[in-house]
């Protein structure tokens, strides 16, 4: 078994998938919501939403394969494997259906979640997230970060990550946060991270999955995000039907942690009108 690295506001449940371990937080009663984490964090990136939101819906937040207290073992990672976690993970629960809510890379899970099992898709928050599939120079820049990881460790990809994951009003107000999100992403896997990398280029377009989108949906965006900018949250809100976008300002990528008050009264607005 691998070495655990504790980064946990919670003691973590863990459920046995597939032959490795994942390790998830569940707290409180009501409507279920999986919170999905972006690259290369962990499940404690949803802390301020387990707090909030746990005071009436039942939250759960999970370490992907690769993250936080969850096994990293090396391999071929994939959307589709995250996915077959998931549903697994919901069996586990006993859960036929749930809202999910996914930042970034865990909005791209909820792409691959709508195609392999829609009837498990309550409803869905993609917060700072994109349709499309990378580009030859995006796949590109993944491999010369997997490099990156190989040669000089997870601290390293933290320094390259955070400009992209915090806005600029965090990185110059927010100390505690820049290092708290650099801890993260410092205690995670190689193995982890190269599989995400692995995973994220070779994910489909979900373009064309947007307009056959059935389930109320939420679309979130900092304004300060510039790994995935406004315009794609507007794509992505224009083409699900019916689907609502809130913008947060003074917020970049990781809109949830950088101002979890607006973020979670986004998300409460969001559930209530789905009770
Ligand atoms: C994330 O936050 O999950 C990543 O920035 C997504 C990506 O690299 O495409």
């Amino acid at each position: 078994m691998l070495p655990r690295k504790p980064f946990t506001l919670e003691v973590a449940v863990f459920v046995e998938v597939d032959g490795i371990r994942l390790a998830y937080d569940d707290q409180g009663t009501g409507i279920p919501m999986v919170f999905l984490h972006a690259f290369p964090m962990n499940r404690t990136m949803w802390a301020p939403q387990l707090v909030a939101l746990s005071r009436t819906a039942r939250v759960i937040t999970v370490d992907l394969r690769g993250h936080g207290e969850s096994d990293a073992p090396l391999w071929h990672y994939s959307m589709e494997q995250f996915a077959g976690d998931l549903c697994a993970l919901l069996d586990r629960l006993s859960l036929a259906q749930a809202v999910f809510a996914g930042l970034s890379m865990g909005g791209y899970l909820i792409f691959s979640l709508l195609r392999r099992s829609p009837h498990r898709v309550k409803a869905i928050v993609l917060a700072g997230t994109r349709a499309a599939a990378d580009s030859d120079e995006a796949r590109h820049a993944r491999f010369m970060l997997a490099q990156v990881a190989y040669a000089k460790g997870a601290s390293a990809v933290a320094e390259t990550m955070l400009p992209k994951l915090l806005g600029p009003t965090s990185l110059t107000s927010r100390p505690d946060l820049v290092e708290r999100v650099r801890s993260i992403i410092g205690r995670t896997e190689v193995s982890g991270i190269a599989g995400d990398l692995m995973a994220m280029a070779e994910r489909p377009d979900s373009r064309a999955l947007l307009p056959t989108i059935a389930c109320p949906a939420l679309v979130i965006v900092g304004e300060e995000d510039t790994t995935t900018p406004l315009q794609e949250a507007r794509l992505i809100a224009d083409q699900i039907p019916g689907a609502r976008l809130e913008i947060i300002p003074n917020a970049g990528h990781l809109s949830n942690l950088e101002q979890p008050e607006a973020f979670n009264r986004a998300l409460e607005r969001f559930v209530s009108s789905l009770r």
